[in-house]
């Protein structure tokens, strides 16, 4: 079951975890587990019968691999035919969004209100089981609570799990060890506030050995992952990956004992030819670059690198795309790394190494 999952994931997150953002990724570690941004089972339906807005929508590098497709959505015929044409696309799994607290989602009856329908969830699962060979996860969060509803205790996450385990036959379960309070918090203050209890994800590992149980929340060090692995069995990383990435650079040595000993200056040069080729496919630098900013985070003058990126490639925008000068873009963006120190000392890579 377990393959071809790996110990560390990246967490989906809307806007962020795009197929920029997870090819830059992928420079500082061939492990992890990527998933896309939560996309919703409308916006696949909608585009399903033109092959250019699938592709706009679905295409990612093959080095993406392994790739992980989150879908949100609760209409169960729906969801089939879009899990159909992401299996078309070779994704390596499908995950269920149940943790996402936005009031739009809500309001549309799914992420983490579905977390009161255990039975409907699980019928999602057997539905998709139905019609793809596709490993089936749920993201969720320990529990919900409303103006109408309270599912707040840990036996009700227990039960949870267990019906979507029993009835819908899912064995991974990702777990954002904090609750969600709807329409009391806005989603970014649901990420901030509930606290996080480990513990429950710990326990619910416990009493469930034979799922594969991954937690999920505020996790931001390699040392932290490694003492979660004692507890459960993958670790996922959310906004860390994103404002810091960097710090993921010795998960390969690791996990895979392969040492990944680029340097972020080398990073970001191997992502220029990437923007470079974005260009050909009509996309602007900016809207890629803007994913490798937490890059320098914690090194002087990372600011300064922003600010120039940022006004630099902004102003390519009076370029017809098909006009846009390469050799421009490459001077812009190698031209950046001169506002940043040249390394001292390899002591503590993760703050002087560039
Ligand atoms: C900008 C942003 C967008 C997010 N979008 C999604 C999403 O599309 N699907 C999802 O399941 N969770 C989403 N999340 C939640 C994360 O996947 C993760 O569960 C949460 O940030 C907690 O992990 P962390 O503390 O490591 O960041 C998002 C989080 C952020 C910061």
């Amino acid at each position: 079951m377990i393959l071809p999952y790996r110990k560390v994931s990246i967490a989906p997150m809307m806007d962020w975890t795009n197929r920029h953002f997870r090819y830059f990724i992928r420079l500082i570690t061939k492990y992890v587990n990527l998933y896309t941004e939560m996309i919703s089972e409308h916006a696949i339906y909608h585009k399903r019968n033109s092959q250019k807005d699938l592709k706009h929508l679905l295409d990612y590098d093959s080095c993406e691999h392994p790739l992980i497709f989150q879908i949100g959505g609760s209409h169960i015929p729906i969801i089939k035919e879009c899990v159909k044409i992401v299996e078309e696309w070779n994704y390596d799994g499908i995950n269920i969004n149940c943790g996402c607290p936005s009031e739009k989602v809500f309001e549309n009856q799914f992420g983490a209100i579905l977390m009161a329908k255990p039975r409907f969830i699980a019928n999602i699962v057997k539905e998709i089981k139905k019609v793809s060979k596709l490993p089936v996860s749920i993201k969720h969060r320990l529990g919900i609570k409303s103006n109408h509803l309270d599912k707040t205790h840990y036996e009700d996450l227990k039960e949870f799990i267990k019906i979507c385990y029993n009835e819908g036959g899912c064995e991974h379960f990702i777990i954002h060890a904090r609750h969600a309070y709807l329409g009391k918090y806005s989603p970014k203050k649901n990420r901030v506030v509930p606290p996080l209890i480990y513990e429950w994800v710990y326990q619910i590992k416990e009493e469930f050995p034979e799922l594969m149980i991954e937690i999920n929340g505020g996790i931001d060090n390699i040392q932290d992952i490694l003492n979660h692995l004692k507890y459960v069995d993958a670790v996922m990383i959310g906004r860390a990956a994103y404002e810091d990435p960097y710090f993921l650079i010795d998960i390969d040595e690791v996990f895979l004992n392969q040492k990944n000993s680029l340097s972020r200056k080398e990073i970001f040069l191997k992502f220029v030819s990437y923007v470079l080729d974005q260009i050909d496919q009509g996309i602007y630098p900016h809207s890629v670059v803007i994913h490798t900013f937490g890059l320098f985070r914690g090194i002087k003058n990372s600011n300064k690198w922003k600010q120039y990126l940022t006004k630099e490639l902004t102003n390519l925008k009076k370029y017809p795309i098909e006009k846009l000068p390469k050799e421009l873009v490459y001077d812009i963006l190698t031209k950046s790394l001169e506002i940043l120190p040249e390394p001292i000392y390899e002591a503590n890579r993760h703050t002087i190494v560039l």
